[in-house]
């Protein structure tokens, strides 16, 4: 037996090993971030590191491991009530000589280039941006790296402060990055700048508005909604969290263990589709394999949300996605689960859903007729069972992969980077405008607002480059592409109408 002297000095020993192996490799690493203030002050970091054992060939791990964790000083904040200035101003993660250049960003990157087609051969003016003030609830600006809002009218809850947020955490993690730029932002849910109203020969430059979604006769600019730093009013948690949580619940079951029926829930009475859709619930009568179930999200806010926990949400083999009034947040959450996801028709996209494709990613459900086409999409996947397996579990690999937060807020730096490139004017401090950073918003928060910041705070500078953005579409891959959508529909319908007559001969 060993004493209890010698075990504690082995225990020193061992952690004073393991502190030079950590301090060689802060020195050596190849992969680490460096920073420089504007002040002389040193800001205060705290180091993590991993526990990897230096590599005996000498080689650096893949595998960037140390980052530097800036922690939000409230109590700072509170003394002079002014955003800090010692945060990191410049980001150069020193590259590997040896490590390849950073990795292409998912396809759905490429839609960047598309949104931003009206300006590509104008740019953006002044004038321009000021005319998207009709309808934008705020107006942002990043001087050299600090952010600035002009508040036209607050947004629906707190769509506006989760956006602002999500903007101050790219901050956070490339400082130095994200250029100078001025820009509107809508957060209602439908999109307002009508392409035909831009169209004429002599008609005018369209204003540049950011919104959550758009369709195919607007032209506003997509952009990651609030969800994914949190949704308070609802206990929706920010992304990083809720998308662990949903991979965990969908390995409680297996796909073949699940239920073999269709399940939808959420608020019926926003939509008439969706009130449309309430009629294939079971009955009495019949049976279109649908199991559909309202959400009352007052009932659930009384009752701590406890029947409406997403990540036990992935119980049945065919889960039902319907948009709301506009698009709707729930779309990746459905998707996420290894469950076939049943896609009615819809008119509306956001950041990354034009990138779904049928039969790959999901089943189309047609609009006019949704009863008959999940019947349909039920017997079809239940005889069809590996099939089907491969359409769900293409979903939830695109949802935990390349939707993945890092991918979130790197759609976000090479959105805005593009559309600085455009402008055509130096961004300036508007009068009316104040200064946000991270403190200034969570140092004053309270209840559930505090508790989601506090979770999406991105904890300091990135340890990597953005990945690289993939170029824009040539007109011909886009049309195969947009050609390839549409016939896979076709194709389901094809299938749909002699099911159907088959059925209802015999
Ligand atoms: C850093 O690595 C080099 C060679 O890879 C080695 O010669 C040097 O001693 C290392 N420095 C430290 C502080 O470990
Ligand atoms: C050491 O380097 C080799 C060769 O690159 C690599 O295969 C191995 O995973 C590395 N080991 C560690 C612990 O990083
Ligand atoms: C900072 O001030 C806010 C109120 O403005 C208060 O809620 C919060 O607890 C304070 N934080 C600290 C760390 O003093
Ligand atoms: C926060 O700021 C206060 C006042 O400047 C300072 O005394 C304290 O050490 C800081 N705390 C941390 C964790 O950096
Ligand atoms: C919107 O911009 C126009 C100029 O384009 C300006 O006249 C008007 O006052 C602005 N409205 C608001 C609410 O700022
Ligand atoms: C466009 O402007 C030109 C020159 O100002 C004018 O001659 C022409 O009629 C206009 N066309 C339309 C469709 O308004
Ligand atoms: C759908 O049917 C099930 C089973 O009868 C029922 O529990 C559920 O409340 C129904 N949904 C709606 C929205 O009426």
């Amino acid at each position: 037996m060993e004493s209890p002297a010698r075990l504690s000095a082995i225990f020193v020993f061992l952690f004073v090993l393991v502190g030079a192996l950590v301090c060689t490799r802060l020195l050596n690493s190849s992969t680490e971030t460096l920073i420089s203030t504007t002040s002389s002050q040193v800001p205060v970091l705290t180091t993590k590191t991993s526990q990897t054992s230096p590599n005996k060939t000498g080689q650096i791990p893949q595998n960037p491991s140390s980052q530097f964790e800036i922690p939000l000083n409230c109590t700072a904040y509170n003394l002079t009530t002014t955003c800090p200035s010692n945060y990191p101003t410049t980001f150069h993660p020193e590259q590997d000589p040896d490590r390849p250049s950073s990795p292409t960003c998912p396809e759905y990157f490429r839609w960047i280039h598309e949104d931003l087609r009206p300006w590509a051969h104008t740019g953006i003016t002044q004038d321009m941006v000021e005319r998207a003030n009709r309808t934008a609830n705020f107006k942002l600006v990043i001087v050299n790296g600090k952010a600035y809002v002009e508040q036209y009218e607050k947004a629906f809850q707190t769509r506006d402060t989760f956006t602002i947020w999500g903007i101050l955490q790219l901050l956070r993690k490339y400082p130095g990055k994200v250029p100078d730029l001025e820009m509107m932002f809508d957060c209602v849910d439908w999109p307002v700048i009508l392409s035909g109203d831009y169209d004429g020969p002599n008609s005018t430059t369209p204003p540049p508005l950011f919104r959550y979604c758009g369709d195919d006769s607007t032209l506003d600019i997509v952009f990651p909604d609030w969800s994914f730093w949190g949704w308070a009013e609802i206990n929706i948690r920010p992304w990083e969290t809720l998308l662990k949580n949903l991979e965990e619940g969908n390995k409680r079951s297996k796909w073949l263990d699940r239920e073999p029926y269709a399940y939808w829930k959420g608020n019926p009475t926003i939509a008439e589709h969706r009130q449309e859709l309430m009629t294939c619930n079971v009955s009495d009568q019949y049976d279109w394999y649908a199991r559909l179930y309202a959400q009352d999200w007052s009932r659930e806010a009384q009752e701590g949300f406890k029947r409406s926990d997403l990540a036990s949400q992935c119980l049945h083999r065919y889960k039902i996605y319907i948009e709301g009034s506009a698009w709707s947040v729930s779309e990746k959450y459905i998707l996420a689960c290894d469950s076939v996801t049943l896609i009615v028709k819809p008119r509306y996209y956001d950041f990354f859903t034009r990138t779904l494709m049928p039969l790959h990613h999901y089943w189309p459900i047609k609009y006019d007729d949704k009863c008959r086409s999940i019947k349909f999409a039920v017997d079809w996947g239940n005889s069809h069972k590996k099939k089907a397996q491969a359409i769900g579990r293409a979903s939830s690999k695109l949802i935990q992969e390349d939707l993945k937060m890092d991918y979130v807020y790197d759609y976000m730096f090479h959105l805005l980077n593009e559309y600085a490139n455009l402008l055509q004017f130096k961004p300036r401090i508007p009068q009316k405008a104040i200064e946000v950073c991270s403190e200034a918003m969570a140092c004053q928060a309270e209840g559930l607002e505090k508790k989601f910041m506090m979770e999406s705070l991105v904890k300091g500078p990135a340890v990597s480059e953005p990945c690289s953005l993939p170029p824009p579409y040539d007109p011909a891959s886009l049309f195969e592409v947009l050609r390839r959508k549409e016939s896979s529909i076709k194709q389901v319908e094809t299938w749909e109408k002699n099911y159907w007559k088959d059925h209802e001969q015999s």
